[in-house]
């Protein structure tokens, strides 16, 4: 990544040409001592994570599949709004490279027209309720043509190269990816989740829509109206009445 403009973000770099999934690749190197920022990229993975112990298509050469080690000096109950953060990161680095106006669903799809175009998922490990450390790991679905998709995820799933027409630039989304990933880390460290929160609910596109959250304490529904100081997603259930989700899935009604 030669014009990567950043000061820590990918600028330790392992590339895979195929593993498992990134998200173990980075565990290992953060469990071996790696620096903040470090990154590991895979031109495929052959067992990638979504949330929820999903999967994650991950074909050969035609997407973004990477995970980044983080060293936040901050209590554990946080680490959500390091998902919303890098949710802001990706679209604004999207949206800028490619055109292409995605936009956020809470906790952290980025969806174009309601189909998923990435995905972020978080994993840390803790020491006294401290975060250790965290991986965050990213998929784009960058170059994927509609042919690639297995039928149970063509109606749900797009890339950035079938909303625009053409082939993205992974390398140039990548360092676009860093470098916004490393202003918002700056910012959230030194201002708190407030300003990120904001960032975070104009790129949404959960809010102020009908929705229903199902939670382990089973479904809620109601209006997704705002997010919480904690980065929770506050559901308006009627009569002033707003139900905090902490982790859950969020259905769009139409
Ligand atoms: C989700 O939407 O459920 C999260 C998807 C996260 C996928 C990325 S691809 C890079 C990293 N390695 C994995 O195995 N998963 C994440």
């Amino acid at each position: 990544l030669k014009a990567l403009k950043t000061s820590t973000m990918g600028q330790k770099l392992k590339i895979l040409d195929s593993t498992v999934s990134t998200q173990e690749e980075a565990r290992s190197l953060a469990e071996g001592g790696a620096q903040e920022g470090t990154l590991v990229i895979a031109e495929e993975q052959t067992g990638g994570k979504g949330r929820m112990g999903r999967k994650w298509f991950s074909p050969k050469g035609k997407g973004i599949w990477m995970s980044l080690v983080l060293r936040p000096k901050q209590p554990m109950h946080y680490t959500p709004q390091l998902t919303l953060m890098t949710g802001v990161a990706v679209c604004r680095a999207v949206r800028k490279i490619t055109g292409v106006m995605a936009g956020l669903k809470w906790p952290n799809d980025l969806l174009v027209e309601g189909r998923k175009i990435s995905g972020i998922l978080l994993e840390s490990a803790a020491e006294d309720e401290y975060v250790r450390y965290c991986i965050v790991g990213i998929g784009i679905s960058a170059n994927l043509d509609a042919a690639d998709y297995p039928d149970e995820l063509a109606h749900v799933a797009t890339s950035l190269k079938m909303e625009s027409g053409e082939p993205v630039d992974r390398v140039a989304l990548i360092a676009a990816v860093l470098e916004e990933f490393e202003i918002l880390y700056a910012l959230y460290q030194q201002e708190g989740f407030g300003p990120i929160a904001s960032l975070w609910e104009a790129l949404s596109v959960t809010l102020g829509k009908p929705v229903t959250v199902n939670t382990a304490n089973g479904p809620v529904t109601g209006t997704a109206a705002k997010l919480d100081h904690s980065g929770a997603l506050l559901v308006s259930t009627g009569q002033g009445e707003y139900v905090p989700i902490f982790s859950g899935d969020v259905e769009l009604k139409r």
